[in-house]
């Protein structure tokens, strides 16, 4: 087992085991004293695995509900939300009980925000099921919905309790959310760690998949601790986010994937920042190699000057610019400012 604890206001482990699932109750029991806990889940995630939760938690002296909507980002939404509550209601779920959130990173999402908000807050764990959610968002106290004029726009920084990772659950996750979630592990490996990167290029990655969530997990709770409130830091984790966001937006946030366009946009940023002399030459060729290996797009018909525009309201913006997030080299990244008024001269 590997366990890493996060320390943020209110520390708590991640552990990575596979069979973890079984053994839920356990867990969860560690760090609550509740009586009811209601699972929320997605209707792909489910079927799959509820049952096994279930019985664990009931094995620990919890009163289990379950809530289950139709997966996909379409529903990480206000309305969906308020069923949550609803359900919370129904079930007399109280300000000492649990919200257990099972399935990828849409369920994470909204079963945070829902258990951020309930009752002014009540206690919930994360159980990710998708590569995307194991590597990256199940930690980091982030949550919330999508309006219908932008994604993720509203929500609150709310911690779980504890978050228990299952490499097993990989084995049922489609291939192209397994490839979309690559693109964050690539992320971590070009901000942080050479190492990663390194084995990315000479091993397959479902080979050592469990050492990848490791290291990404420990990399995001670093930079988490020091930045809960992102407001700093934390800007690093989004490398490839700025050109990545501004492509989903050109292809109206279908044809490309969240994490496709991460990689793309690390890979398009990385080789202007070489040609300006300030990433160390070849590393944009690795990133292009390693997007290659792993089945991701590689290019865009979107020309630069659109993609740059579109960068436009970017949420890492902030007063009159916008910081980007560019690499020395492949391991080792920097945060850089860019005035609006110089954004486009920037890119010319
Ligand atoms: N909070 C954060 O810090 C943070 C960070 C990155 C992304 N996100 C959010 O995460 C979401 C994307 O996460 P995602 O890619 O996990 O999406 P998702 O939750 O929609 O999962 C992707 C698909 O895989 C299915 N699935 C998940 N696990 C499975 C399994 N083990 N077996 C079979 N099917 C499985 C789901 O039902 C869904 O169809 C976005 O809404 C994004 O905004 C949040
Ligand atoms: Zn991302």
């Amino acid at each position: 087992m590997k366990i890493i604890n996060v320390k943020t206001n209110d520390s708590y482990n991640v552990y990575i085991e596979r069979g973890i699932l079984s053994e839920t109750g356990k867990y969860v029991r560690k760090v609550s004293r509740a009586v009811r806990a209601a699972i929320i889940s997605d209707s792909n995630v489910a079927p799959i695995y509820a049952e096994r939760v279930e019985k664990s938690l009931r094995e620990n002296g919890f009163e289990t509900s379950l809530f289950v909507f139709e997966a996909g980002e379409e529903r990480k939404r206000l309305s969906t939300v308020e069923q949550m509550y609803a359900h919370f209601f129904d079930n007399d779920m109280t300000r000492s009980d649990i919200v257990v959130a099972l399935g990828g990173g849409v369920v994470g999402d909204m079963a945070g925000y829902a258990a951020a908000s309930y009752l002014r807050g009540i206690d919930f764990v994360q159980i990710p099921t998708s590569l995307l959610a194991q590597v990256d968002s199940s930690v980091g106290g982030k949550t919330g919905v999508d309006l219908s004029v932008g994604k993720n726009l509203v929500g609150a920084f709310k911690q779980p309790k504890t978050v228990l990772i299952d490499p097993d659950t990989l084995d049922t996750l489609p291939q192209k959310f397994f490839n979309d979630g690559m693109g964050e592990v690539i992320k971590y490996g070009c901000i942080r760690s050479r190492t990663l990167f390194e084995r990315l290029e000479k091993e397959n990655a479902m080979d050592f998949i469990d050492d990848i969530i490791y290291e990404c997990i420990s990399i995001k709770s670093l930079v988490v601790e020091h930045d809960a409130l992102d407001t700093g830091e934390r800007a690093i984790l989004n490398f490839g986010h700025t050109f990545g966001h501004a492509l989903e937006k050109l292809y109206n946030y279908s044809g490309i994937t969240h994490g496709e366009a991460v990689g793309l946009g690390a890979y398009l940023i990385t080789k202007i920042t070489e040609k300006k002399g300030i990433t160390e030459a070849g590393s944009a060729d690795r990133i292009y190699k390693l997007l290659k290996k792993y089945d991701m797009t590689t290019s865009t018909e979107f020309p630069i000057d659109d993609i740059v525009k579109a960068t436009r309201g970017d949420k890492k913006s902030s007063g009159k610019g916008i910081s980007f997030i560019f690499l020395r080299s492949i391991g080792d990244c920097f945060i850089y400012r860019i005035e609006n008024s110089e954004v486009k001269g920037f890119f010319a």
